[in-house]
């Protein structure tokens, strides 16, 4: 892992879009569309926003990428303002100029158990039928889950039905009318799916994050602690601010590789 602390959440988001480019460049550099896969929230707003002005600048052009999110709700109609693909167009593709037939996201609207299982098998399809994913944009929740993989969450987990928690649901009701609004379950890229990225960018911003982050990266590799897997992956980048990064006991060595000197692992 590389782990940056920056100083403020608008240098964590630079330091992630660094890192997101580079990797689509490199993808690009092999003669593929770029896959890009897309994370919801709070978290990956202002790496969306680096992202729009590297577009504006002429430093990056994503008409050639394809998108891919990371999970839906089940139980949504298409076109439901606080369903993922419709959040994803407005907070992410508009902003990047990715175009919206590019975007591959779960088939949440499906119904039925069958149906259901069905799209998530179909979604994890497409995700090999596109190449894999280049890079996975990632948010990590206050219980340390990833995607919707929830603490419990099978390390080698494909893309799935999953219920969510409690914690998730309340702290996602503010996109609803009412917390009995929220759909009690999602599709989400399982936990082993999201580890086949060939790079994970992580950004925690913001002091309800302490806890989960020092838990992820410090911690056992655990299903106690879903986001603990970014400790197996080869090629994780994990960009925080002061704040998310205030439970971390190794703090010293994130601030080496702050400075531009090598990362550790
Ligand atoms: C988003 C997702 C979630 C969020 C996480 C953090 O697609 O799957 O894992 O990344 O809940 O959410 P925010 O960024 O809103 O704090």
């Amino acid at each position: 892992m590389e782990t940056f602390v920056a100083a403020t959440p608008e240098e964590a988001s630079m330091r992630a879009a660094a890192a997101v480019l580079d990797a689509l460049e490199r993808a690009a550099s092999s003669g593929r569309d770029p896959v890009l896969g897309l994370a919801t929230g709070s978290s990956p707003l202002g790496l969306y926003a680096e992202l729009g002005h590297a577009v504006a600048d002429g430093r990056a052009d994503f008409t050639h990428t394809h998108g891919a999110a990371l999970d839906e709700y089940v139980g949504l109609p298409s076109g439901h303002p606080a369903g993922y693909r419709h959040v994803l167009m407005r907070e992410a593709c508009d902003v990047i100029g990715l175009p919206p037939e590019r975007l591959a996201v779960p088939r949440g609207d499906v119904v039925g158990l069958a149906a259901l299982d069905a799209a998530a098998t179909a979604y994890e399809t497409r995700l090999r039928e596109l190449g894999g994913v280049d890079v996975q944009v990632l948010g990590i929740g206050a219980n340390g889950h990833l995607g919707f993989n929830e603490p419990g969450s099978a390390l080698r987990s494909r893309t799935r039905v999953k219920r969510l928690a409690a914690r998730t649901r309340r702290d996602n009701a503010r996109f609803f009318g009412a917390p009995q609004d929220v759909p009690t379950h999602c599709i989400t890229q399982g936990l082993g799916t999201i580890l086949d990225a060939r790079r994970l960018v992580l950004v925690a911003v913001g002091d309800a994050k302490a806890d989960a982050v020092a838990a992820a990266l410090e911690g056992p590799l655990t299903a106690s602690v879903p986001a603990s897997v970014l400790q197996w992956h080869p090629d994780a980048v994990i960009c925080l601010d002061e704040a998310a990064a205030s439970g971390l006991r190794n703090r010293q060595y994130y601030d080496d590789a702050a400075a531009g000197l090598p990362g550790g692992d």
